[in-house]
């Protein structure tokens, strides 16, 4: 089967034929039609190969998928073959990736039907960003009224966040680079600072002069960039990021840091689609493009840029 892998260390990922996996007991093997782009496919190949054994190799990179389920390992299964699922799987490590046309995922892994209503591309653009986006919103645990810095908000999980902050009656700053106020507006933000256009500090206390309540960073990649934003909080506030640097960050008195850790769950996955499917939750599709060009695609979202999210085609729903 075609697949995008990483066939050696420090190699870039780069279009492979594999051998299509059987699924183990308990497992499902899944037909892709669409997979999505985290930035932790690129991450991975970068700082997380180094320790593996060689034998590892090929490792398929991906996460996200939406597909058909082709095939049924032995023994009881809560799946049927022609189930249409979408999720989650353990990734490259766990041999799981799904930039490739087939993989296999434990059966109570965080994998759902697709609800009716809901596109697969959307399915597939959800899994990541959507449960990050309200673990997040359960681990900084606002209640409306109540303020949240999204730093990074116009990428895969700051637009699912916004939105179901807002849903609650939270108020969203959101921090981006460039003229995003339109596109944040419609999701829900209540202010957007482009960060390219002096300070962000500055604006933050203008629309917040007590201090905001929480901060989600999804983008300081550094303890220092994040302790920068952390210091627009008011004592007592939570400072989270998703990029691993709160531990390591000098944070202002009374202010509490959070790394936060995603937790993949099936009945999240049947919140997030059925919502997605009312249209309660917009997963906004930044680029759809087909597996050989996900190379690319994982260059690009490297260097930033990202507006929603990166859906790959690997082929179209209902075709075969
Ligand atoms: N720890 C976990 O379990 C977990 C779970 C989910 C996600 N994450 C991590 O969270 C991060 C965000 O994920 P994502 O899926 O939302 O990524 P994404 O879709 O690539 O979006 C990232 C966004 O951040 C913006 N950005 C980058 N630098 C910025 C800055 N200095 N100020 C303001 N905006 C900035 C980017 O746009 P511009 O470049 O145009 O500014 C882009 O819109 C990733 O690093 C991901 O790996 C971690």
């Amino acid at each position: 089967m075609r697949a995008i892998a990483v066939s050696t260390f420090r190699a870039d990922p780069a279009l492979v034929e594999v051998p299509k996996p059987d699924p183990r007991p308990g497992q499902v093997r899944v037909r892709i039609e669409y997979a999505s782009l985290n930035p932790r496919d690129w991450q991975f190949a970068n700082d997380t190969l180094d320790g593996l054994a060689p034998e590892v190799f090929p490792l398929v990179v991906g996460v996200d998928y939406a597909g058909r389920v082709d095939m049924i390992g032995s023994g009881d299964n809560r799946f049927r073959v022609g189930d249409h699922v979408f999720g989650r799987t353990g990734g490259p490590a766990a041999g799981a990736g799904t930039y490739c046309d087939y993989v296999c995922v434990p059966q109570e892994s965080a994998i759902a039907l697709v609800p009716r209503g809901l596109d697969a591309r959307i399915a597939a653009a959800l899994p990541s960003a959507g449960m990050a986006a309200a673990q997040i919103l359960e681990a900084v645990s606002l209640r409306g009224h109540e303020s949240l810095l999204i730093v990074g908000a116009a990428g895969g999980v700051g637009t699912c966040l916004t939105q179901l902050a807002k849903a609650r009656d939270v108020r969203v700053i959101a921090a981006v680079r460039g003229d995003e106020r339109a596109r944040m507006g419609s999701l829900g933000a209540a202010v957007t600072i482009d960060v390219t256009d002096g300070p962000a500090s500055d604006a933050i206390r203008a629309s917040c002069p007590d201090g905001v309540d929480a901060l989600a960073d999804l983008a300081s990649a550094t303890p220092e960039a994040f302790a920068a934003h952390a210091a627009a909080l008011r004592p007592g506030g939570i400072a989270l990021s998703t990029r691993g640097v709160a531990a390591g960050a000098a944070l202002p008195r009374g202010v509490r840091g959070v790394d936060f850790r995603l937790d993949p769950s099936p009945v999240l996955l049947d919140v997030l689609a059925a919502g997605a499917a009312d249209g309660v939750l917009r997963v906004p599709i930044d680029a759809e493009l087909p597996l050989e060009k996900a190379p690319q695609a994982l260059d690009r979202n490297r260097t930033g840029g990202a507006r929603g999210k990166t859906v790959i085609v690997l082929r179209e729903h209902g075709h075969c």
